[in-house]
């Protein structure tokens, strides 16, 4: 049996969420092709698109994520698996989560559905945990669920599907250097002030809210993060520009793409995303950097 899956790449913390909030870019993600095999091995044959990737099913997260699955329902169960990856590592945009969601998604389904899609996360986050050092579930929450999610706890892990408006549109630039997880999440500081986190939970309740009435302004007003963007924007070339940029073609909001350096804004129908996207490229090109930009719809 064999199966060909694609799990969406994602922008994690959506601004003010730190670890907790996160949407799928539908247009763009990896694709694996895995089938079952009648021994207890896992084995990558071939990592297209990125090469240098560890073929080891013990280093690759795709083997990490199903050998979790795997533990859970004590079974030595082999796997052939070949995957296409799209989302480039280190690029913000939850590479790992994409084929860690894909792997374990595409084993359930070869094992005749043994867990919900929700189950799946938490699978998914051990591939996580081996990436980046934290198993932090706002890139493969969204992965697999698709939309907006949210990790309302960790301990018991609690993950709600977000409603949010049609036509809401992503604009994401990616500037080609790699920014490690890991080295993005050890540079944060690790306590807040009271006053400063005040303006954070407003923040993420107000998006919340924003995002469940369909009240654009209030996602516009909400997409603030005062807590790790003034850290991690001085590792991304360019931030605090690119973002003039998106908010001075109209966008709601914008901010860092995960952990960088990807820079995502949110924006009300195609037209102004589109904009974006050309304010973006102008940007990017006249400060002669190497760059992406994606539209999604989400
Ligand atoms: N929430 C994680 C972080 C996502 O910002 O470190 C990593 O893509």
């Amino acid at each position: 049996k064999s199966i060909k899956v694609f799990a969406p790449a994602t922008v994690a913390n959506v601004g003010p969420g730190f670890d907790v909030l996160g949407f799928a870019l539908n247009d763009i993600g990896d694709e694996l092709e895995v089938s079952m095999t009648s021994d207890d091995k896992i084995r990558i044959n071939k990592i297209e698109g990125y090469e240098d990737l560890p073929t080891d099913p013990g280093q690759n997260v795709v083997g990490i994520a199903i050998r979790a699955l795997l533990q859970e329902l004590n079974l030595d169960q082999g796997f052939e698996i070949t995957i296409k990856k799209r989302v480039m590592p280190g690029s913000g945009l939850g590479s790992s989560a994409s084929s860690s969601a894909a792997a374990v998604y595409a084993a359930n389904v070869l094992l005749g559905n043994p867990f919900s899609k929700r189950e799946l996360v938490k699978f998914a986050m051990e591939g996580e945990r081996a990436s980046s050092g934290k198993a932090h579930a706002d890139n493969v929450a969204p992965s697999l669920l698709g939309g907006f999610t949210l990790v309302r706890s960790y301990g018991p892990l609690d993950v709600v599907s977000l409603q949010y408006p049609k036509n809401m549109f992503a604009t994401v630039v990616h500037p080609q250097i790699e920014v490690k997880t890991a080295d993005s999440k050890r540079i944060l500081k690790k306590e807040v002030s009271l006053e400063v986190a005040i303006s954070q939970w407003g923040n993420v309740a107000g998006l919340v809210a924003g995002l469940a009435s369909g009240d654009f302004d209030l996602i516009g007003r909400s997409l603030e993060d005062h807590i790790i963007e003034p850290v991690r924007s001085v590792l991304i070339p360019g931030y605090a520009g690119a973002k003039h940029q998106a908010m001075a073609s109209g966008a709601l909001g914008c901010s860092i793409s995960g952990s960088g350096p990807s820079i995502f804004a949110l924006s009300e129908g195609k037209t102004t995303a589109k904009k974006i996207a050309k304010a973006f490229e102008g940007y990017y090109s006249e400060l002669n950097i190497d760059h992406r930009v994606y539209i999604s719809d989400i």
